[in-house]
């Protein structure tokens, strides 16, 4: 019996910190194993935030890099980059036309892309219309690029270009997953056909996952300038961890934990044994806790799984050839089934050689 095909991918936009880890990479390498796994580099999504050719070729490299060096095994999983699959850009284009402007605008990382884009803050009344005013009105030479609007257009279509049944992504992608099975069923309905798969997000625990940042709110995030990177130099990596954001301590024992608390006990949880958070989350409740100390542990604990991919990301890196050879075979195996998903929505649609 064919395994399931699941699906999933990082935009280079930059190194991957814990975030991408916990919420992405560390469930790929778990997957390899028992399902039929393609972990893909998305640099067309990345084109829709950064500009600079240079950094988006380096970072294409270094992400393939980091994949590899936290253990996906390119025999077992095929790993491509997005635009080496050019089946994807006309799945895209075709796709479009089956989606509203309207639901794209709602969708929550576009209004949140877009003001960053235009530099204009969240007002107090987030309606719908005190947003439009904002992205459409904007009296400035800044714009919102169609790009970023039509982006969960372009994340279905890698999806279900697929046929994935499995997406593993962190808890800020939901959304947009959501949309993918939207827009399948529409498909679907539309031209009375089971094209599509609606895909389903993995998770392997009953949450889906969000890492914090060190900042003390929010999740981890690049743009968040709160993040501990895969391969940040164990100097760094302790001075960011020593650096996080906390409170004045538990005045009395059993206190509730504030925010910048509770995230740093989520990445211990993440990164830590189950004794030692005991012992930290006893320490907290019977106020003997220093956080001095917390840190220290998470630091070395964090160290523990970040150290190894940081050494073996820049052996890889050395390896042009080898890097080269596992997105051939990967792409190979992208396009394979991308180009048959295309020819049969070409068809569908009407497409038709007379
Ligand atoms: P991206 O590049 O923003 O993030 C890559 C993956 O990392 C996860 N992630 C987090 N998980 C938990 N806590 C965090 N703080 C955190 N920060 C990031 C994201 O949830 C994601 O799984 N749109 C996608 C890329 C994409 C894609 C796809 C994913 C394009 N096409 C098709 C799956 C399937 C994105 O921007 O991820």
């Amino acid at each position: 019996m064919s395994k399931d095909i699941v699906l999933s991918g990082i935009r280079p936009t930059g190194n991957l910190h814990l975030g991408n880890y916990y919420g992405a990479l560390s469930k790929f390498v778990k997957l390899q194993n028992d399902y039929d796994c393609r972990f893909f580099i998305a640099d067309l999504h990345a084109l829709t935030t950064s500009t600079d050719p240079d950094a988006l070729h380096q970072s294409v490299r270094g992400i393939l890099a980091q994949y590899l060096a936290a253990g996906i095994d390119p025999e077992k999983a095929a790993i491509f980059v997005q635009s080496d699959v050019p089946e994807l850009s006309e799945l895209y284009l075709l796709m479009n036309m089956h989606v509203g402007i309207g639901e794209l605008m709602r969708t929550a990382s576009f209004k949140d892309k877009a003001r960053k884009a235009l530099g204009i803050k969240t007002p107090e009344n987030d309606s719908e219309e005190a947003f439009e005013q904002q992205i459409i009105g904007a009296s400035t030479n800044k714009r919102v690029n169609a790009g970023l609007l039509t982006y969960p257009t372009l994340m279905a279509v890698d999806i279900l270009a697929q046929k994935a049944r499995w997406v593993p992504v962190g808890k800020d992608q939901l959304q947009h997953l959501e949309l993918t099975r939207r827009f399948a069923r529409r498909f679907n309905s539309f031209y009375g056909v089971e094209e599509f798969i609606e895909p389903e997000d993995f998770q392997f625990t009953d949450k889906p996952v969000k890492v914090p940042g060190l900042d003390g709110s929010g999740k981890m995030g690049k743009s968040e300038g709160n993040c501990v990177y895969l391969i940040d130099e164990p100097k760094v990596l302790r001075k960011k961890v020593m650096r996080a954001v906390t409170d004045e301590g538990p005045q009395e024992p059993n206190s509730p934990v504030s925010e910048p608390i509770a995230n740093l006990f989520s990445l211990l949880e993440l990164t830590s044994t189950p004794e030692i958070v005991q012992q930290f989350k006893d320490a907290y409740a019977d106020c003997s806790i220093r956080y001095g100390d917390l840190k220290k542990q998470l630091a070395e604990d964090i160290l523990k799984v970040t150290d190894p991919i940081r050494e073996r990301t820049a052996e890889i890196l050395k390896d042009e050839a080898y890097m080269r050879k596992v997105l051939a075979r990967g792409a190979d195996i992208a396009r394979a089934q991308a180009s048959e998903t295309l020819r049969e929505v070409r068809h569908i649609m009407g497409i038709r050689k007379i």
